[in-house]
């Protein structure tokens, strides 16, 4: 029997059905409830609004679960690679052995960037932050390359899905290189995803880069716990930019803006700014603690919190058991790294953070172990936007075959000015202030 709920407007009653998914969770639709009664629902950031039916990743906050095409995430950084878990999630099933081959093929082959791009490289400031230089360049690809037809073969889409998925990876360490100064180092077919992306950051003439298994695996876990999240801030910008049917990449390039917010994946490079201060500080975390629960403070404890986990994120705990290897290859210790595991006792014992269920987040440990791999802090979020590039296109993707496909174009209520006439300039009154 179809579920449903009761609404009573002015003493009618209407009755919305209940939409139920494969793991139980319940929504109540609403898309006749303008149609039907006149009003719309308010929900601003939209913490009670599904938009979307969606195959791809399960999260629940309140148990801490992650699975991707119903897979524990924990299990793929365990056994995946970040190249198999973005086959994963852009087709819907792991791949055999000869569907990852060509997937590798495809992605060798689409990792070289078009020459000419190099000379928009060339002329951003060597300070330009690479989160825009990401972004501008991702749509400039569609430039270079034409975009998804309406009518167009399974194949020629995979093509564009790895043309974004490798020369991502390649532009990003460009931006590096070029904020260096130093030359560019190309991607190599004799290196998987991975071990590619490192060589293009570090290798260089006067000191050739050794691949380190560990660093490479280190990177392949990295990414695989960054690839979905479901409908975050930057997948949604992805899906309603994509929502106007641009092109594919000018809604990735969209997403990339998003991802940069600090209160979104800019919280990696806000985490270790917020560390380093602390270190500054003499150490002691206790101030930062007191000015995070100080209502009349707008500081927050970077890399606490999050929208649905209101438990520890399972991310964190797989990056921390990451981040104790890493470390462990590292000549130095790092004394933030330290300082990170202070912040975290003393928070989840603090009953401020207990009562608002703040758990350290993904975020939290991940700047440590991108400092110890070498990457640089304007780099950090970057790595984050590699990382859910896959999300974003099979999230892409799901929207552009949804049958029920609408323009995102949410409501507002109105609360200005009432209709008033327009008064000429010699009639206004000056302001005394
Ligand atoms: N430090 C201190 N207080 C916090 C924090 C924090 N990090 N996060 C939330 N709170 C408090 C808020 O002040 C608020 O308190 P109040 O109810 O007493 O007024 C309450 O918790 C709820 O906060 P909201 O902003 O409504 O919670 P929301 O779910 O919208 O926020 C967010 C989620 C943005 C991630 C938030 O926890 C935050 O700002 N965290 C720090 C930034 C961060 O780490 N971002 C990374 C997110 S994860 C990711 O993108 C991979």
């Amino acid at each position: 029997m179809e579920q449903t709920a009761k609404l009573i407007i002015d003493g009618k009653t209407y009755e919305l059905p209940i939409i139920e998914g494969t793991e139980g969770e319940r929504a109540i639709d609403i898309s006749a409830l303008r149609r039907d009664t006149g009003l719309i629902t308010m929900d601003p950031g939209y913490p009670n609004t599904g938009s979307c039916e969606s195959s791809i990743t399960f999260m629940d906050g309140e148990r801490g679960i992650l699975r991707y095409r119903g897979i524990p995430v924990a299990q793929l950084a365990e056994h995946s690679s970040f190249r198999e878990t973005s086959y994963l999630l852009i087709n819907g099933e792991l791949p055999t052995p000869d569907e990852l081959n060509h997937f590798s093929v495809m992605l060798n082959d689409h990792s070289l960037v078009h020459e000419d791009m190099q000379h928009f490289f060339q002329n951003f400031p060597r300070r330009a932050h690479p989160m825009g230089i990401l972004s501008s360049m991702v749509n400039a690809v569609r430039v270079f390359y034409p975009e998804i037809p309406e009518d167009t073969s399974q194949e020629a889409i995979n093509i564009t899905f790895s043309r974004l998925l490798s020369k991502v990876r390649t532009m990003a360490a460009m931006s590096y290189k070029y904020s260096k100064g130093h030359q560019v180092v190309y991607p190599s077919h004799r290196l998987s995803y991975c071990a590619n992306f490192l060589n293009m950051m570090f290798d260089s003439p006067v000191k050739p880069y050794e691949i380190d298994e560990d660093m490479v695996r280190a990177l392949n876990v990295f990414w695989i716990l960054h690839a979905d999240h479901e409908q975050n801030c930057s997948t949604s910008a992805v899906r309603l930019v994509g929502s106007a049917r641009v092109n594919l990449y000018a809604a990735i390039s969209a997403g990339i803006c998003a991802l940069w917010g600090k209160f979104h994946g800019g919280a990696n490079q806000a985490v270790v700014e917020m560390l380093q201060d602390i270190q500054d500080g003499g150490g002691d975390p206790a101030p930062f603690i007191a000015r995070a629960r100080d209502r009349n403070d707008p500081f927050r404890l970077m890399g606490f919190g999050h929208r649905v986990y209101k438990t520890y994120d399972p991310r964190a705990r797989i990056i921390k058991q990451v981040c104790d290897t890493v470390l462990s290859k590292l000549t130095y210790s790092d004394p933030l790294l330290d300082i990170a595991m202070q912040l975290e006792e003393v928070a989840l014992k603090d009953p401020y953070f207990i009562d608002h269920h703040l758990y350290p987040n993904l975020d939290f440990y991940s700047g440590i172990i991108l400092r110890a791999m070498g990457i640089p802090l304007n780099m950090f979020t970057v790595m984050f936007a590699i990382g859910r590039l896959p999300g974003w296109i099979s999230q892409w993707k799901e929207s552009v075959e949804d049958p029920h496909w609408k323009v995102h174009r949410p409501r507002q209520i109105y609360q200005g000015k009432t209709e008033r006439d327009y008064v000429p300039m010699g009639e206004r009154v000056t302001k005394v202030s």
